[in-house]
């Protein structure tokens, strides 16, 4: 059967804007509670300045502190060498970099422009390669930026091949914002596969507009088949005023279960985890299939 490989941002995209420091030990259950709902790839801790994103300040303990599943992928961002070698410490599986379709908002978010966000990637790709760590690659703002409005598919085009000449495995295609609607994404996507191989791309959607599923179902009959979506929708971008969650995955596998996709995740413990997480954080949860799912 033709199958989905999701990957889970709730730990990392989905806290690190939560206002309040969420504790260790919880973090570490929803990332345990996660690989137990079946998922293969999860991204569990973020290496950055703790001043800019304190929620993540405390990422080797997490990635220490889990109970490790096995064939469970345990990934971090890193944006710098520095952010690399503190994830190798901490035992992370894969590693990701991260940059921008727009200028502006590659600087507020990483404090350089694009150009120099590929030249400070290539001595973490090195690093990473000689350890044997693959290394994702984010585009952010692919169908939207908070600061400059439309994003050409071209520009786009142009970071995502970047990314995947440096070495990136597998370049994940952000909507920051998720101001994205299904042509502009199909558009977005066809530009970016004459670069890199639609195998390797990802959609990493947020569902700010409540576009997600519909551009992901767009991209689903494009060929592409790895979606990055979180638990109950946790998350936004602290760089990307008036962001909501990820996509959330409840909702994601219930549409890839009814479209006949495989995913690997088993659906009844997904709900409970979103409804576990949402009660530890005191939210809302942010999946509709999460609220309405009775078995
Ligand atoms: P910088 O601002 O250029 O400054 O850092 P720096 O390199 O001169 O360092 C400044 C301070 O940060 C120093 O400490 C460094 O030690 C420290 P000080 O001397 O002032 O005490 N530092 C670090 N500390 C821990 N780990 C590190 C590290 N690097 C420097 N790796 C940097 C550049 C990128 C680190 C910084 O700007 C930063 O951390 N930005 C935050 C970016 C971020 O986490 N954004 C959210 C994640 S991206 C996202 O959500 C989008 C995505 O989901 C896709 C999408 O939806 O579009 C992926
Ligand atoms: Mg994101």
């Amino acid at each position: 059967m033709d199958s989905v490989k999701l990957v889970e941002m709730g730990p990392r995209d989905g806290l690190q804007n939560e206002p309040a420091l969420v504790p260790a030990a919880i973090k570490i259950e929803l990332v345990e509670r996660l690989a137990d709902c079946g998922f293969a790839y999860i991204e569990a801790a973020s290496f950055v300045s703790p001043r800019r994103i304190p929620q993540m300040a405390d990422s080797s303990g997490v990635l220490t502190g889990i109970r490790r599943r096995e064939g469970v992928v345990y990934s971090a961002l890193t944006p710098n060498l520095q952010g690399l070698q503190a994830a190798l410490a901490a035992g992370a599986d894969e590693v990701a970099v991260f940059t921008a379709a727009s200028e502006r908002f590659c600087q507020r978010n990483i404090n350089c422009s694009v150009a120099e966000s590929l030249e400070r990637f290539a001595p973490v790709l090195q690093l990473a390669h000689e350890r044997g760590v693959r290394v994702r690659g984010y585009v952010s703002t692919v169908l939207g930026c908070p600061y400059e409005g439309n994003i050409a598919p071209a520009a786009v085009a142009r970071v995502a091949g970047a990314l995947y000449r440096l070495g990136c495995h597998e370049i994940s295609l952000g909507d920051t914002i998720g101001t994205g609607t299904p042509r502009a994404a199909v558009a977005m996507l066809s530009a970016v596969r004459q670069e890199v191989p639609l195998v390797r791309l990802a959609a990493h959607f947020h569902d700010t507009y409540g576009q997600a599923l519909a551009n992901l179902y767009a991209l689903l009959e494009q060929g592409l088949r790895i979606i990055d979506s979180s638990v109950a929708g946790l998350g936004g971008c602290p760089y990307a005023h008036g962001a909501t969650g990820n996509v959330a995955s409840e909702d994601v596998v219930y549409l890839l279960h009814g479209l006949g996709l495989e995913t690997g995740v088993d659906l009844d413990r997904l709900v409970a985890t979103g409804r576990w997480v949402s009660l530890q954080l005191g939210r809302e949860n942010g999946s509709k299939t999460g609220r309405a799912w009775n078995g």
